[in-house]
């Protein structure tokens, strides 16, 4: 097995009374691409903060690159690259004036700033448009710009949150292209996302809901051990009529909208199977096809979330 790279036990962080992150424990090995996938607020920045020494834990602990989060912050930070998800370019400043800021910042030699400027910059595409100002690049290649000034001093792992919120499509394969790139020659990368086909780009994943891991592993792990109830798929018009009675009907835990499609999930599908057809006919519903499809990690996740809602307003 590879060598750990990163380990966080029971982290959990308090503000006043509110608990930001409680218990998130997991592991990244030295060449993984590790995901935390969450909505808005999961507690994914606050977790990154800690690993890094930027964030004192309330309780657990942790390491990276071997070295204590609470005990040697700053071992950490001269090891590792960091885009957060805040992190802003200096929009007057021009591709290299940039890159030659941070690498300040990171600690690489004055007279070594020129030669990483220029490794660095054609690893992530953008050797040509060191005279460019910040302000003039494409969403897609600012990212790749701050990716590369997190670069600088050839990290030994990447922290990046949410890299691609706001990037188009094809600059996000890029970029994901160059991830794969830096885990195969060692780099370890622990990136957040709100995307859920992002995630599945990632080695493994951990989904954090409230400040909780509810679900961890491979993407597929997850859909073929940590799914409850089978799903199926459902073709048929009206759509918007169709979720409603579904709901209604209660022959599933979950009805959803799915593209065109309605995704329903439920303990025991093919005995619903039975029923649906005459049940939606009853109401106007034309069924074009109903079928048991494998579950997608929206599918797992959306299961995850009402098992973890349920537990938590049901009484003990
Ligand atoms: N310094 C703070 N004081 C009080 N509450 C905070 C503080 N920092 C974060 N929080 C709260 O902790 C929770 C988790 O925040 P966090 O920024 O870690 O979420 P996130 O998963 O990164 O969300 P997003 O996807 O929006 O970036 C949120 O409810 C946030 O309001
Ligand atoms: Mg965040």
């Amino acid at each position: 097995m590879s060598p750990l790279s990163l380990s966080a036990e029971q982290l959990t962080k308090r503000f006043d009374h509110f608990t930001a992150v409680e218990g998130v424990s997991f592991s990244v090995q030295r060449g993984e691409i590790y995901g935390l996938l969450g909505p808005n607020g999961a507690g994914k920045t606050t977790t990154i903060r800690m690993l890094l020494g930027l964030l004192r834990p309330t309780a657990g602990q942790g390491t990276v690159l071997g070295y204590d989060i609470v005990r040697q912050p700053e071992e950490i930070r001269r090891r590792v690259g960091y885009v957060s998800q805040k992190f802003s370019l200096y929009p007057d400043l021009t591709v290299a004036e940039n890159f030659n800021f941070y690498a300040g910042v990171y600690g690489v030699a004055r007279r070594s700033i020129s030669a990483r400027r220029g490794d660095t910059l054609a690893l992530v595409g953008l050797a040509d448009q060191e005279p460019v100002r910040a302000a003039s690049l494409p969403g897609g290649a600012r990212q790749r710009l701050a990716l590369a000034c997190a670069l600088a001093h050839q990290p030994d792992f990447l922290f990046l949150d949410e890299p691609t919120a706001g990037v188009d499509p094809i600059s996000r394969r890029a970029l994901w292209d160059l991830l794969y790139a830096l885990a195969a020659s060692g780099t370890s990368i622990l990136v957040t996302t709100h995307y859920m086909d992002e995630a599945e780009n990632c080695y493994r994943l951990a989904f954090i809901y409230q400040g909780r891991i509810v679900a961890e592993g491979t993407a597929r792990d997850m859909k073929e051990q940590q799914m409850q109830g089978q799903v199926v798929e459902l073709d048929c018009e009206p759509l918007d009529r169709a979720l409603t009675i579904l709901r209604q009907a209660h022959l599933f835990d979950e009805a959803a909208l799915y593209g065109s499609t309605i995704h329903a999930i439920g303990p025991d599908a093919q005995a619903a199977l039975v029923q649906l057809p005459g049940l939606l006919a009853d109401q106007g519903v034309t069924l074009h096809s109903a079928e048991v499809i494998a579950p997608s990690l929206e599918d797992v996740f959306i299961t995850r979330l009402r098992h973890v809602d349920q537990s938590v307003h049901s009484p003990a």
